[in-house]
C-alpha cells in the first residue's frame, strides 16, 4: 500500500522523508517522490522504482529545506508511471500533496475543474484531488492567517471516498497540513519538529510521541503548534500516545531477511502475548482490554469471527479451539464477504476481528457493519492506536512488535495464541474445570519453548526445499485444526514463492483435487493429529498411489511408517491448544527457503502490500 511522510521542523527534510519512505518499502509500492518546499520554490522528484534511486536523484541533486512531503505508490488509478507518482502539484504550481486512498467521485470533480480552465498531466484521482485544494485556496480570502488550512478543510467537504493526505502549499512556508479518512494517518510530535506518516515505522526513528488522526480529522502543523480539529470545524484536543515499541524492533540485525528475523521471534512473541495475561491461581486467561464483562460473555451464543488472509486463517483455527474449549457456537467470515452479506445474526453475537496492521479496509468496513447492527465487537490486533483497535469495543492487543516482512509469520502465530487464551478464558467462565484450566495455561506456558524446538528444524527444512523449490503445484492438506494450517501453508508458498498452491481438507481431496495429484504434484500433509491419525495415514497412502511426492508433518509420538513418505518433518508432541501453532512453523520455514532459493523477493514479494488499504 501507499507511503506517506512528511516533515516540518528544524532540520533538513530531505534525509528524513527518505529515510521515512525506505522504513515504509515493507508495505509494497511501485513509484516513489518527494517534494521540498525552500524560499518559495517546490523542488520536486519522482519515479518509477526503488527509493533507493529516490534517494540518490533527490540526495545529489542538493534537495533541502525545512518542510517537505513524500510519498511511496502502490498504484490504484492509473500506470505505474512518473507521471503518475506522487507527490502532485496543482496546475498553479501553488500545492503539493501526497495522498494514500481512492477518491470515488474524481471524475465529477475532474470535470468541474476542466469547466474551470484546469488541465491534467496524470490519470490520478490525486492530481484531480491537489487540484480542488487549489481551486478552494484560489477563493480564500487571501489575507486570512487561515487561508491554506481552510481551503483544504472545505475541498475535503466535495471528497468521496478515501484519503490520507499531506499537503504544503509555496505561500506558507511554515505550514504542514494533514487529514484522514479510511487512510491511516499519524502525527509524531518531535523536538522542536512535527512528522506526518501513514504508518509509525515511518517516524519512530525521531520520537514515539505521536496523535492517531481518526476519520473526518485534519491537523495543521504551524510553528511549532498542532491544531486539529473536523471538516466540521469542530477543534479538537490531540490525544498524544506513547508508541508500544522501539525503532531496534524493527532492525533487520543479522538476518538476511524480515521474514527470517519474525519466524524466529516467535518464541518472544508468545511470551509477549501472555505476559501478565493469567490470573495468580493460574487457572484462567485474563485481558485487560476487553471492555466487556464476564455476565455478558456468559450471555454470548455464539461468536464471528472476521478478518482477511492470513488473519482469516486464525479465524478458522479460532472455530476449532473456541468450539472444542468453550463449547460456544462460531462462524467464520471473510471480512471482504460479510460486509456485504448482511447476515442475519443473533442477538447474543460477539463479533471478533483479527487484524495485524489494525488498517485492512475490508476488515474495518466488517467492524463498522457489525458495530452499526449493534454488536458487540472485539479486536484481535497488532498495532496499538490502529484504526481497528481504536473503533472497536475492545480488545486484545497481541504486542508482537513490528512486522515488517509482507508474509505473516510472528503476528500469525501470537494471534493464535491469543485465540487460544481467549478459548480457555470463555471456556472457565462456563464449563471448564479448575484442574482443566491449570493444565491448559501450563500449555500455553509451554509453547516458547516448544516453538523453540521446533524451530530447530530449520536446517532440515532449507534441505528439503532444495528438492521441491521446482515445483509448479503443490497441494497443503490437513484436517481439523490442521485444515487452515493447510490453508496457511498454501498461502506462505503462493504469496513469496509465486508456486501455485492449494490448502485442502484432507478428506475432501477425493472430491477433486487428487486429479491434481501426481508426480508434479507433491502433497504437504499435516498428520500430527492422534486420534485421526489412521485416516490421514490413509490419505497419504492414496496420494503416493498416484505417485506424487509427500512431505509430513507429523508429532513426535506418532511418525508416518518407515519408508512411506519422501520426507518427514517431526514436530514436538503438545497440548491440543497449541498444535495449530507448533504446526505453522515448517510452514513458514519451508515457504521462506524455497522462496529464497527461487530467488524471489521474500521480503516484499511482487503485487502484494502489506496492509491492504484500499478495496
Ligand atoms: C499474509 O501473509 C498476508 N500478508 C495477508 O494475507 C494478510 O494476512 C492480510 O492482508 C490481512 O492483513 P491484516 O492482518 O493486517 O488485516
Amino acid at each position: 500500500m501507499c507511503g506517506i511522510v512528511g516533515y516540518i521542523g528544524n532540520r533538513d527534510a530531505t534525509p528524513i522523508l527518505i529515510e521515512g519512505l525506505k522504513r515504509l518499502e515493507y508495505r509494497g509500492y511501485d513509484s516513489a517522490g518527494v517534494a521540498i518546499l525552500k524560499n518559495g520554490n517546490l523542488n520536486l522528484k519522482k519515479q518509477k522504482g526503488r527509493v533507493a534511486e529516490l534517494s540518490r536523484k533527490a540526495l545529489n541533486n542538493g534537495m533541502s529545506g525545512s518542510l517537505g512531503i513524500s510519498h511511496t505508490r502502490w498504484a490504484t488509478h492509473g500506470g505505474v508511471t512518473e507521471e503518475n507518482a506522487h507527490p502532485h502539484v496543482s496546475q498553479d504550481g501553488k500545492i503539493a500533496m501526497a495522498h494514500n486512498g481512492v477518491i470515488e467521485n474524481y471524475v465529477s470533480i475532474k470535470k468541474f475543474l476542466e469547466s474551470k480552465g484546469y488541465s491534467f498531466y496524470s490519470e490520478t484521482d490525486s492530481e484531480v484531488f491537489v487540484n480542488l485544494i487549489a481551486y478552494h485556496y484560489e477563493k480564500e480570502d487571501e489575507d486570512s492567517p487561515t487561508r491554506f488550512f481552510d481551503s483544504v478543510r472545505k475541498c475535503l467537504r466535495h471528497i468521496e471516498g478515501t484519503y490520507g493526505i499531506a499537503v504544503m502549499c509555496t505561500e506558507c512556508p511554515n505550514e504542514l497540513v494533514g487529514a484522514r479518512k479510511g487512510s491511516p494517518l499519524i502525527v509524531g510530535i518531535g523536538d522542536e519538529e512535527f512528522l506526518i506518516a501513514s504508518d509509525v515505522s515511518a517516524l519512530i526513528s525521531r520520537t514515539s510521541n505521536v496523535v492517531y488522526l481518526n476519520d473526518g480529522e485534519l491537523v495543521s502543523l504551524k510553528n511549532g503548534k498542532l491544531n486539529l480539529r473536523t471538516t466540521d470545524e469542530e477543534d479538537l484536543e490531540p490525544e498524544i500516545q506513547k508508541v508500544d515499541w522501539e525503532i531496534q524492533d524493527s532492525e533487520l540485525g543479522d538476518y538476511e531477511h524480515y521474514m527470517l528475523k519474525e519466524i524466529f521471534e516467535q518464541p518472544t512473541a508468545l511470551e509477549n502475548a501472555m505476559r501478565g495475561r493469567f490470573t495468580d491461581d493460574s487457572s484462567t486467561a485474563k485481558f485487560g482490554g476487553l471492555n466487556v464483562s464476564a455476565q455478558e460473555l456468559r450471555q454470548v451464543d455464539r461468536i464471528l469471527f472476521c478478518a482477511c488472509g492470513t488473519a482469516w486463517h486464525a479465524c478458522l483455527v479460532a472455530e476449532y479451539l473456541v468450539e472444542r474449549y468453550a463449547r460456544i457456537p462460531v462462524e467464520v467470515e471473510y471480512a471482504s464477504e460479510f460486509r456485504y452479506r448482511n447476515a442475519p445474526l443473533d442477538k447474543h453475537t460477539l463479533v471478533i476481528v483479527i487484524s495485524q496492521s489494525g488498517e485492512t479496509i475490508d476488515t474495518l468496513a466488517a467492524l463498522r457493519e457489525s458495530k452499526r447492527k449493534g454488536y458487540k465487537t472485539l479486536a484481535i490486533n497488532n498495532s496499538v492506536g490502529s484504526t481497528i483497535a481504536r473503533e472497536s469495543d475492545g480488545g486484545i492487543y497481541q504486542h508482537a512488535g513490528p512486522e515488517i516482512g509482507v508474509a505473516s509469520t510472528k503476528a500469525f502465530t501470537s494471534q493464535l495464541h491469543i485465540i487460544s487464551m481467549l478459548a480457555l478464558y470463555l471456556g472457565r467462565l462456563r464449563d471448564m474445570s479448575y484442574q482443566d484450566g491449570v493444565e491448559y495455561v501450563e500449555a500455553l506456558k509451554k509453547a516458547p519453548e516448544l516453538v523453540a524446538d521446533a524451530l530447530k528444524l530449520n536446517d532440515q527444512i532449507e534441505e528439503m526445499a532444495a528438492k521441491y523449490k521446482d515445483m509448479q503445484d503443490c497441494l497443503f492438506l490437513g484436517r481439523q485444526d490442521m485444515f487452515p494450517i493447510a490453508l496457511e501453508g498454501a498461502l506462505k508458498l503462493k504469496e513469496i514463492s509465486y508456486i501455485h498452491a492449494e490448502g485442502y481438507p484432507a478428506a475432501e481431496m477425493k472430491h477433486g483435487p487428487i486429479a491434481l495429484i501426481g508426480n508434479e504434484c507433491p502433497a504437504i500433509v499435516l498428520a500430527t493429529q492422534p486420534d485421526i491419525h489412521t485416516k490421514l495415514l490413509s490419505n497419504i497412502q492414496e496420494v503416493k498411489a498416484r505417485g506424487a511426492s509427500v512431505i509430513s508433518v507429523v508429532n513426535q509420538s506418532n511418525p508416518m511408517p518407515e519408508g512411506l513418505v519422501d520426507d518427514q518433518i517431526v514436530i514436538p508432541d503438545c497440548h491440543r491448544s497449541i498444535l495449530p501453532t507448533l504446526a505453522s512453523i515448517p510452514m513458514q520455514l519451508l515457504s521462506y527457503h524455497i522462496a529464497k532459493m527461487r530467488g524471489c523477493d521474500v521480503d516484499k514479494p511482487r503485487n502484494l502490500a502489506k496492509s491492504v488499504t484500499v478495496e
